[in-house]
Formats: C-alpha cells, sequence, structure tokens
C-alpha cells in the first residue's frame, strides 16, 4: 500500500494495519515520508482515532525507531513512573530516590518543560555540576550500583516520537487519546522496566481537562503496557491548582528536598506517598499500596530518600553539599507579593494560568531562567483576609517587567464567600 492510501483508509474510519503503521512510522522516522503526508495521517488519526490494537501498534513501532536500553543487568524489578505532566509536578524528584531507597530499582528518563508545565530535567539541572546527559552504559550501571538514576531522554531513543511530537506542535493534533498514550509509553517501552506507574493528571493544569477523558488516557495507556507484558497501573489525580506550594525551578527543587526531609506540603505528600506505594508495590516491596503508602511514609520521615538522592546527586556529577543549601542557587532575586482584593476563601487556583505566567517570565530572564518562581501561600479552602497569597521571585532587575505575570497570578486566584469542598487528590486507580 502507498502512504497516501494508508492516510485515505484511516481517512475513511477504516483499521490500519501493524505493517501499514510501521510503514509511515519508519518512513516517516528515515524521512522517506514527508511532514505533509504525516500530518495528514495524524490528523486522520485525531478525527476518527485509533483501536486499541492498532494505538498498540503505532507504539511498538515507535519504541523500535531507535535504541532500547537492556537493563538486564540489574537484578530485581525495575519500576517506572510518569506523570503526563502539570503544574508544581516535582514527583518524580521525591518518589524515585524514595523508591529506590528500600531496594526496588527505578530508572527514570524525564523531560523538559512543555507548553504551560515544568520538566523534572529543568529542575535537576539547576544544580551545579550535575549531568542528566547519561551515556546508556553509565545510566544502567547507575541503577544498578546505587539503584536509582535520573536522566534525559537521549536523541538515539524514540526518535519517531520526537520527530512526530514536533510536527503535532504544529499542526493542531497534540490533543488526541491514542497519539498521547502512544508517544508516553513508546518511551516507557524503550526504557525497559518491567513495571510502570502512571500519574495522569486531570484538569487545566495538565493536558487531559477532567477525570473522564484522563480515565480514558489512563485505560489507553494501561491496556499497551499489558499488550507490551508490563505491569502497568495508573492513578488520576487531580491537577487543577498547581502541586504543592512551589512553582519554578529552583524552588520547585527545594520543595522536593523540604519533602523528603519529612516537611513537604499537604497535598504534594500526598501524591508521593501514593504513587511511591504503588511503584513498591509492582517492585515486590509489599503486597498492598496501602502497605507501600505507609512505607513511603516510614522513609519520608527517616530521611533515607533524602539521603538516597543525595547519592544519585552525587553520581551525577552534582555536590552534597550544594543539596543541604539550596537557597544558593536563587542568586539575587526581588520577592514580589501578590495580593487579590477580595477577602473570603481560595475557591480554586488556575494551575494553568499560573503555569503560563512562570513560562513567560522565564522567556523574559534568559539565563537566570531556573530562578524565577511562585511561591503559593494559600492554597484552595484556605481563608485570605488582605495577606499575600503568593510571592513571585524574580531575577533582580527584572521586577519592572513582571508586571504582567503578577497580574496572571493575581487573575488566577478565585475567590468565594465560603471554602470549597476540596477532593482527595486521587480520583481513580486504573488496573490492566
Ligand atoms: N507527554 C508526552 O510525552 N507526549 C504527549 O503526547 C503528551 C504529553
Amino acid at each position: 500500500m502507498t502512504i497516501d492510501e494508508v492516510i485515505a483508509k484511516k481517512r475513511d474510519g477504516l483499521e490500519l494495519s501493524k505493517e501499514e503503521i510501521s510503514q509511515a512510522v519508519c518512513g516517516y522516522s528515515r524521512g522517506l515520508v514527508p511532514d505533509s503526508q504525516m500530518a495528514a495521517l495524524l490528523m486522520a488519526i485525531v478525527l476518527r482515532g485509533m483501536t486499541s490494537q492498532e494505538t498498540a501498534d503505532l507504539t511498538f513501532a515507535m519504541a523500535e525507531s531507535g535504541e532500547r536500553l537492556d537493563l538486564s543487568t540489574i537484578p530485581g524489578t525495575k519500576v517506572d513512573k510518569h506523570s503526563t505532566g502539570g503544574v508544581g509536578d516535582k514527583t518524580t524528584l521525591v518518589v524515585a530516590p524514595l523508591v529506590a531507597s528500600f531496594g526496588v530499582p527505578v530508572p527514570k528518563m524525564s523531560g523538559r518543560a512543555l507548553g504551560h508545565t515544568g520538566g523534572t530535567i529543568d529542575k535537576l539541572e539547576s544544580l551545579p555540576g550535575l549531568t542528566t546527559d547519561l551515556p546508556p552504559e553509565r545510566f544502567v550501571r547507575q541503577v544498578a550500583e546505587i539503584g536509582v538514576a535520573i536522566a534525559a531522554q537521549t536523541d538515539q531513543m524514540v526518535p519517531a516520537d520526537k520527530k512526530i511530537y514536533a510536527l503535532r506542535d504544529a499542526t493542531a493534533t497534540v490533543e488526541s487519546i491514542p497519539l498521547i498514550a502512544s508517544s508516553v509509553m513508546s518511551k516507557k517501552l524503550a526504557v525497559g522496566a518491567d513495571a510502570i506507574v502512571l500519574d495522569v493528571k486531570a484538569g487545566h493544569g495538565g493536558f487531559m481537562p477532567d477525570v473522564e477523558s484522563a480515565r480514558t488516557l489512563a485505560g489507553a495507556m494501561v491496556d499497551i503496557g499489558l499488550r507490551a507484558g508490563k505491569r502497568t497501573v495508573a492513578l488520576v489525580t487531580r491537577m487543577d491548582e498547581p502541586l504543592g506550594t512551589a512553582v519554578g525551578d529552583v524552588v520547585e527543587l527545594v520543595e522536593a528536598v523540604e519533602t523528603l526531609a519529612g516537611r513537604g506540603p499537604a497535598d504534594f505528600v500526598e501524591l508521593c506517598e501514593i504513587v511511591a506505594g504503588h511503584m513498591l508495590c509492582l517492585g515486590g516491596a509489599v503486597p498492598s499500596p496501602q502497605e507501600g503508602r505507609e512505607s513511603a511514609q516510614l522513609n519520608l520521615a527517616s530521611g533515607a530518600g533524602l539521603e538516597k538522592l543525595e547519592e544519585m546527586i552525587v553520581a551525577q556529577g552534582g555536590c552534597r553539599e550544594a543539596v543541604r543549601d539550596l537557597k544558593k542557587l536563587m542568586g539575587e532575586t526581588d520577592h514580589i507579593p501578590v495580593e487579590v482584593e477580595r477577602q473570603g476563601y481560595v475557591a480554586a487556583i488556575d494551575a494553568r494560568r499560573i503555569g503560563l505566567a512562570l513560562r513567560d517570565l522565564k522567556a523574559l530572564a534568559g539565563e537566570r531562567r531556573r530562578t524565577c518562581g511562585v511561591l503559593l501561600h494559600k492554597k484552595t479552602g484556605d481563608a485570605i483576609g488582605g495577606e499575600p497569597v503568593a510571592t513571585l521571585l524574580v531575577p533582580a532587575g527584572l521586577r519592572d517587567l513582571s508586571a504582567r505575570a503578577v497580574s496572571q497570578v493575581q487573575g488566577a486566584f478565585e475567590v468565594a464567600e465560603s471554602a470549597p469542598v476540596t477532593p482527595s487528590m486521587l480520583a481513580a486507580v486504573v488496573l490492566p
């Protein structure tokens, strides 16, 4: 079949075969299929959808487009995690070392900031000397020796996703369950862990606006994991307001370290315990996610997870002392208080607006972008009565350029006369 016939078949709502999908993905990643034809196929997929079999075939074709890691020399059940991305989401920085502190190996490849959401790699790279650019042999050796590594995806892994993602971004084809599920899962399969915990964000701060659509995406990814022979669990968690109280690269690193030291904000601690609980269960360290959660609480209190993070940072070229004095990384920073006029209770905090405010600020800050941040003093349900609800952190000298970001953060706060009911962090657990 020619590629235009493959496009026409999907346009007409028919199911593509494994060979047809592989022809399109391999052809595109090798430069044999032009952007115009791939864009047409992607749009046909957005409009017509894909069956579970097609979505799995698309994922496998993408995973096979580049290098795959061989983790077989690492003993034990290797457990990976993935978040679909949100505002203030620094969960990997806490749960990867926390789970590894129980002897469960965590090989983690992470991404950079995408749209209004932050990226784990940008946060970690705030530490001087630390590299996330780990060649495959070094990555595997580090996980074997200390139980955890957090690295940036290399260009050699899943090149098809890299190319397709850029095209989706330019052709309004990002919002599609089969395309998102295959993009995420192809990267997980290329890393090759035995078990995967997926944190699928529901709410305007992520990419799925509500619990129902997040649950559908979670189901699609769990199905791919099952077909690939991986033990996979998806958690649908809330992403309406930012996670925790810090948004920004350095400030999120600080909050992750504080959390590992047993001093994290309640919503973020809850999420970390839940995710770590499921990872420990899939990794065989505990019989149930609940017991995993209780174990996670113990190592948050004892500081064992923090010790593991420090060990990982040293292995990746950073220094232990920097972790103990992270505030130094902020350099000269102006603190701009953000106030809202109304008194009452915080009814909602629009995470997307906060994420966009920070993205704009970072664009202005150039080299100093990692020190930009938003600290929330009030969370949904808190009473407010005239005091600042947040503080904007901007590199010294940029204060005058921050007015727009201040009003964006101000506008993110919705105030009501009575306290809203705040739903629990975990909206659903999707099992195979
Ligand atoms: N994250 C990914 O890796 N891919 C998507 O398509 C969306 C979010």
